[in-house]
């Protein structure tokens, strides 16, 4: 099976190219800027059509939350009509696609977690641009699982875990928000579930809308105590956090208080579930803090 995947430097492409290596008879590659890139469309069916992909993964996307808010116009042409692009050239190609989106799409004003059936009210651009990009990807492709998730993090690119970690070998202390709640998603547990979609279409799994996080609930506080916790045991920097309310954090963007996401609609139509957020973060935690020791002890050779 060929898996074409979109963005060439993202968490969930790069978690995908990893975790497909393990597996025999698929092959997943990336298509990116300059040859596909969501905010020209002109160039998304030529790079996905010469590529002759079984399934496309619709990862790549205007991820800035704050910046949205200032690049409107760039943020909805990427999430909305980019994003409909390639589903329109999956469907042109007859595949299915599995297009990412967000927790963000809610307005978090639901006390427990979220369902596929809750009416989508994003409060920020970049919720809204991705909510445009649902819909556009559900009229054009039939074939299309649209996966939900949310706060995702890696060993990739840049993501609050990493963030967490740079600062804390720059400072002893550090402000985190404790009043907005989620579930941390390791974009590598993303990539296992989105194979695992993979082999169920071949089965007939039912195309539609899911909620995919990792289990288990924090406040972006406890998120980062935990990966200090975690750093601390592997020898990498630490620091202790101070309890803010968003309020006083002041972003750009306005975030919802509680996405949790309810993913047992995926549990119960591919038979998986993520692992617990805990247990994400310490092995990804422990893979930073070892790859950063091991640039450190090349750069003093
Ligand atoms: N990050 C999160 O916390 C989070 C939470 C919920 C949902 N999601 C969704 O999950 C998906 C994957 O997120 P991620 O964290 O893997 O994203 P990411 O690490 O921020 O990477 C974004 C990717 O999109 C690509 N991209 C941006 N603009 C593009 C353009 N004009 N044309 C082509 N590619 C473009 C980037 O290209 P380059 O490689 O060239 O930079 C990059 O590969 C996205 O759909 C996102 O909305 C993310």
């Amino acid at each position: 099976m060929r898996i074409a995947v979109t963005g060439t430097g993202g968490q969930v492409a790069l978690s995908l190219m990893e975790r497909a290596g393990r597996l025999p008879n698929v092959e997943v590659f990336t298509l990116g800027r300059p040859e596909l890139d969501l905010a020209r469309p002109e160039t998304i069916w030529p790079a996905l059509a010469s590529s002759r992909p079984d399934l496309v993964v619709s990862a790549a996307a205007y991820t800035a939350v704050d910046r949205a808010e200032d690049e409107a116009e760039l943020a909805y042409r990427i999430n909305g009509t980019g994003a409909g692009a390639v589903a329109e050239a999956a469907t042109r190609l007859g595949v299915p696609i599995v297009h990412l989106s967000t927790d963000y799409v809610f307005d978090g004003s639901k006390q427990d977690g979220y369902h596929e059936t809750d009416t989508p009210a994003p409060l920020n651009v970049y919720g809204a641009s991705k909510l445009a990009g649902e819909i556009v990807v559900a009229a054009v492709a039939p074939r299309h699982f649209i996966l939900r998730t949310s706060w995702v993090y890696s060993p990739f690119g840049t993501n609050f875990v990493k963030t967490m970690l740079r600062l804390a070998s720059e400072r002893k202390e550090i402000a985190v928000v404790a009043d907005q709640l989620g579930n941390p998603s390791a974009a590598l547990d993303i990539a296992d579930a989105i194979l695992r979609v993979a082999v169920a279409m071949g089965e007939g799994a039912a195309y539609g809308t899911y909620h995919l996080a990792g289990t288990g609930t924090t406040s972006w506080a406890d998120f980062a105590r935990r990966a200090f916790a975690a750093s601390r045991a592997s020898g990498g920097a630490w620091a202790e956090v101070r309890d803010i309310k968003a309020s006083e954090f002041a972003a750009r963007a306005p975030r919802p208080l509680n996405t949790q996401l309810s993913s047992t609609k995926f549990a119960s139509t591919f038979g998986w579930t993520m692992p617990h957020w805990q247990q994400s973060l310490d092995e990804v935690v422990g893979r930073i803090v070892r790859d950063a020791a091991s640039v450190n002890a090349v750069a003093t050779l």
